[in-house]
């Protein structure tokens, strides 16, 4: 199949999808014949790419001024020779005993204000020149070894960025960062942060400490505004070295590797800066609490999350468990067949990567019984080898999908302002708020009826978005209600939820009624008290008549944890509570504004429930929604004028869909109406435009 003009290919030197993994020769430099094997295995395996050097730094330098380069540049030429790429990581992710031992200050300190000791990993101070100092000769001295090869196709920046420190030059940092957030004017921060509250105003700058967990914990805007600067300190760290490789190779694209939805860093603030977007997933699969087909369900939402933050290219999966892992609680096997459906998933999901922790097991530390190609046997002759061979012949044939895009017309807003907000107001309950799994759910309900959704967020751009969902939307930041109305009027459907619209950027209650900021105009209510549902209580929301349009039976649905008393000033009253004190009292509202609709749903309402209003709002907003068995899903990847189709037995059992037309590019077969997958089953179906 030829190349189709006008997609955005990620890698011009790779075939087709990229496939590879982290690879650490260096645990084997006194076995010449394993490294020898590993390149035979690879190829075996439908390699196409390694990743090098993440945490090679005291391979690099055993001692400060004394490196070690030849073993690196042996294996990336012997890989190049085989038509095997390199992914090159700067070393920053763990530091070398000699560095630790001779700067202290490159360490991290915790929240209690002790420094740690050397060990594991991503143990840094994000502050300190002699750490970056450190890192710029590093990286510096890797370039000048291997910086230039040809086979070299991506700088890999340090390793899944994470964590706070909470060391004198941070405090420093943040004391600063803040009297510039605050124009220098303390009494600014003060009414921001509402301090006579306990009597806590601050005189000065200098006055504010973090939140140590010894220490101050009780103003809401502190909180928030440290986990602010705790991104901006480490997009900063961040940038210092994307800067220096910009300057020593300006044309070679840079990523970093992100984890789901961490909490700890508001990644949209760190993707402004990379070229491509990378993550690892780990999902826990086949555990004991929710179906598989749930667990790839939330997945995808995750996937979701890292394609909303480059919409214009494909992403990476730049992680993945070839077998089990070493970290959950329990560590099941990954069944037959599903490393496949998991990778296709990726790549259903947006991703032109599929990549792997790790190529070959470790034989000592902490990471000795964590799956890979390649395990303690050494051989191809495995169940997960031969897996993941069999997955890189079939990557071949997808060579086409690669540049195209999943083209979502409906849009999540998911924010890290919302979740730290959430998570740190008192109030509600903190084992159920569950902001992160609620949004993940959510996502679920919509891919049931098997539209893709793009994961965004408040500040992003709305136009081109049919559909906007914003579940709990706590904080609102300066204009997005305002966005929020445009967007209804001009024709768009929105949907918003209990907790919308509390709080200011600064975590500061709106006067007048929620959801503030005018949002109570748009769509006709002012929620005047929300109610905390213990798992035992039970309410219920009772639909109108001809409201929930997929059937009958669908009147009456089930309310948990929380519920809003609704003031109901211009709006249609689509449903009512059934139970309590405020039995018969408005639960869900709809409001036109201009060409679009409002709905607000004041209740967590139970998925089914959901399912029905996003239903009635895909095909007002004319979204094409797929009929699906049960655990199937779909996903729709489109190029200049092929799309192609992702359908992915997310179960056990063997299931059909009707109605569909195209190649199957995974065998080869047209298909003009029923489409058979086996359990955990795939199918990639293209067709013209
Ligand atoms: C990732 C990490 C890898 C490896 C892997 C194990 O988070 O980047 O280095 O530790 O987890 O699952």
């Amino acid at each position: 199949m030829e190349k189709e003009k006008g997609k955005k290919i990620l890698f011009p030197q790779i075939k087709g999808i990229l496939h590879g993994g982290d690879y650490n020769p260096e645990q084997w430099l006194d076995r010449p014949d394993i490294l020898e094997e590993d390149i035979r295995l690879m190829k075996k395996a439908g390699m196409n790419s390694a990743s090098l050097g993440i945490f090679s730094w005291s391979a690099y330098e055993p001692r400060e001024g004394e490196y070690h380069f030849q073993w690196l540049t042996d294996c990336i030429d012997r890989l190049y020779e085989n038509g095997i790429y390199t992914v090159l990581a700067t070393p920053s992710g763990a530091k070398p005993a000699w560095l630790d031992e001779n700067y202290l200050e490159a360490l991290r300190v915790d929240s209690y204000g002790v420094r740690y000791h050397h060990g594991a990993r991503h143990n840094h101070c994000m502050s300190s020149p002699v750490y970056r100092d450190k890192v710029r000769n590093i990286v510096t001295r890797l370039h000048e070894a291997v910086g230039e090869h040809p086979g070299v196709i991506l700088w890999h920046i340090s390793n899944e960025f994470g964590g706070e420190c909470y060391c004198p030059l941070c405090v420093k940092r943040f004391q600063d960062y803040l009297a510039e957030k605050f124009d220098g004017d303390i009494d600014k921060l003060n009414h921001a942060w509402w301090t006579p509250f306990w009597s806590h105003q601050y005189n000065g700058f200098d006055q504010i400490e973090p939140p140590y967990q010894n220490g101050e914990f009780s103003i809401m805007g502190l909180k928030l505004e440290w986990r602010r600067f705790t991104t901006w300190s480490m997009t900063d760290y961040m940038k210092f070295e994307i800067n220096l490789l910009k300057e020593l190779t300006p044309d070679r694209p840079v990523t970093t590797n992100f984890m789901q939805l961490y909490e700890g860093l508001d990644y949209r603030e760190m993707a402004k800066h990379l070229d491509v977007i990378s993550w690892d997933s780990y999902p826990c699969l086949h555990n004991d609490y929710e179906s598989f087909a749930s667990t790839m369900a939330h997945n995808a939402f995750h996937h979701a999350v890292m394609r909303g933050m480059k919409r214009d290219k494909p992403f990476m999966l730049m992680e993945s468990a070839p077998g089990l892992v070493n970290w959950h609680q329990y560590n099941k096997l990954k069944r037959p067949g599903v490393h496949r459906l998991f990778s296709l998933q990726a790549l259903a999901c947006g991703s032109d990567t599929v990549q792997y922790f790790q190529w070959r097991k470790s034989r000592g530390s902490y990471e000795q019984y964590h799956g890979a190609v390649v395990d303690h046997l050494g051989t191809g002759d495995t169940r997960i080898f031969r897996e993941v061979a069999g997955l890189g012949e079939e990557l071949k044939r997808l060579e086409s999908v690669a540049g195209s895009l999943v083209q979502a017309q409906t849009a999540m807003i998911v924010d890290w302002d919302v979740m730290w907000a959430l998570g740190d107001m008192r109030g509600l309950c903190d084992e159920t708020k569950r902001y992160a799994d609620t949004c993940a759910a959510i996502y679920e309900t919509m891919l049931r009826l098997g539209v893709d959704v793009d994961v965004i967020s408040q500040m992003d751009d709305f136009t081109g978005y049919r559909v906007l969902v914003a579940p709990m939307l706590y904080l609102l930041k300066p204009g997005v209600a305002q966005r929020l109305r445009a967007f209804v009027e001009k024709g768009g459907e929105l949907l918003a939820t209990y907790l919308t619209g509390y709080v200011d950027e600064n975590t500061l209650c709106y006067l007048g009624g929620f959801p503030g900021d005018g949002l109570s105009s748009l769509f006709g209510v002012v929620s005047e008290e929300i109610d905390t549902l213990y798992p035992t209580d039970q309410n219920g929301v009772c639909f109108a008549e001809g409201v929930l349009q997929e059937s009958d039976s669908l009147r009456e649905e089930q309310v948990r944890d929380y519920a809003e008393r609704l003031r109901v000033s211009d709006a249609d009253i689509l449903g009512r509570y059934t139970s309590d004190f405020y039995a018969g009292e408005p639960a869900v509202t709809e409001r036109v504004q201009g060409e679009g609709h409002a709905c607000y749903v004041g209740c967590r309402l139970s998925m089914t429930g959901m399912r029905a209003l996003f239903a009635r709002m895909f095909k007002r907003a004319g979204i094409h929604m797929r009929q699906l068995p049960e655990g199937v899903e779909c996903h729709v990847r489109a190029g200049e004028d092929r799309q192609y189709e992702f359908y992915l037995n997310m179960t056990d059992r063997e299931t059909a869909l009707s109605d569909v037309q195209g190649e199957n590019l995974l065998t080869g077969e047209m298909l003009q109406g029923t489409l058979n997958l086996e359990p955990y089953g795939a199918a990639v179906i293209v067709s013209k435009l």
